[in-house]
This record gives C-alpha cells, sequence and structure tokens, in this order.
C-alpha cells in the first residue's frame, strides 16, 4: 500500500476487529468496520476497490455480486479456503464447485484457480467491461 491506498477491514466479531485495531489502528489509510460483511457489502456506496479479499462467507457465498461489482477495472478478487478444510460444517464442500463455476462463467472477468496452500481463486475484471457484473 502507498500512502494514498486506503484499506477496510471488515468483521463481525468485536474481539478479532480489536486486535486489528490493536495493530493497525494508528495508520490513517486502515478504516475499520465491525459490521455483518453481507450488510455492509450490500450498503457500501464509496469509491471501488482494486483488491477485495473475501476470507469470510459474505462476499463468497452470500453477496458475492455485491463483492464483485465494488471492484474496479482490472481489480483483483481473491478468495481461498477453496480445498476440502477440516473445520467444514457438514455439506459445505458441496458449495465450492458451484462457486468456482459461476465466478469463470462471469462475462468481464477472468478466473484461476490455484491449487496452493488452503486452494485460492483470483478472479480478475476486465478494464473494458465495467458493468458486466453489476447488479445494481
Ligand atoms: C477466516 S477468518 C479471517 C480473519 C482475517 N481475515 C485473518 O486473515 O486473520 C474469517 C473471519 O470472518 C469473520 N466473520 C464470520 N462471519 C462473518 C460475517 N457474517 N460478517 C463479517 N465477518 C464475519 C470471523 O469473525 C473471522 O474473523
Amino acid at each position: 500500500m502507498d500512502a494514498a491506498a486506503r484499506l477496510d477491514t471488515v468483521d463481525s466479531e468485536p474481539t478479532v476487529v480489536a486486535v486489528a485495531r490493536r495493530h493497525l489502528g494508528s495508520d490513517p489509510r486502515v478504516r475499520f468496520h465491525l459490521a455483518d460483511g453481507e450488510v455492509w457489502l450490500r450498503n457500501y456506496k464509496g469509491p471501488s476497490f482494486d483488491l477485495v479479499f473475501a476470507d469470510s462467507w459474505p462476499g463468497k457465498f452470500s453477496a458475492l455480486a455485491d463483492a464483485l461489482t465494488l471492484l474496479a477495472p482490472g481489480g483483483l478478487y481473491v478468495i481461498d479456503d477453496l480445498l476440502p478444510q477440516a473445520n467444514w460444517p457438514d455439506g459445505h464442500g458441496a458449495r465450492i464447485e458451484p462457486l468456482l463455476a459461476d465466478l469463470e462463467a462471469l462475462p468481464g472477468f477472468s478466473c484461476v484457480r490455484l491449487a496452493w496452500a488452503s486452494g485460492l481463486a483470483l478472479v480478475v475484471r476486465h478494464a473494458e467491461q465495467r458493468n458486466a457484473a453489476d447488479t445494481r
């Protein structure tokens, strides 16, 4: 992040937001949001993002279109935990392939799967099709 960059981080758990604030709270580029991710994504009205890391189920298994709509042209959407994890609840594994298939079928985006670490997908929004995924 350069001096002009900003970072919005969202978590619904006060204790983890407090940890993040303790370590990064002195950095004026960071804004901390204690909120449900799905609600935050649906209500966000600010500028678009060059990078969205959806590190929770909101923005990934819910409000996916909202998260993708927030991407600037050329922006990257990143998700992990796509390979089987010991802590997944019953039935969660069946949600992975449809999510990846949806991402790969999106017009105006390119998606690549990475069988690395917990399993990643990188999605880039094409610069020339800004409105392809807008739903609002
Ligand atoms: C995989 S952890 C990632 C935490 C952090 N990004 C990190 O790398 O350490 C998922 C986080 O999602 C948060 N979370 C779970 N449900 C949420 C929701 N509905 N809205 C916002 N955050 C949520 C949890 O509190 C948890 O901190």
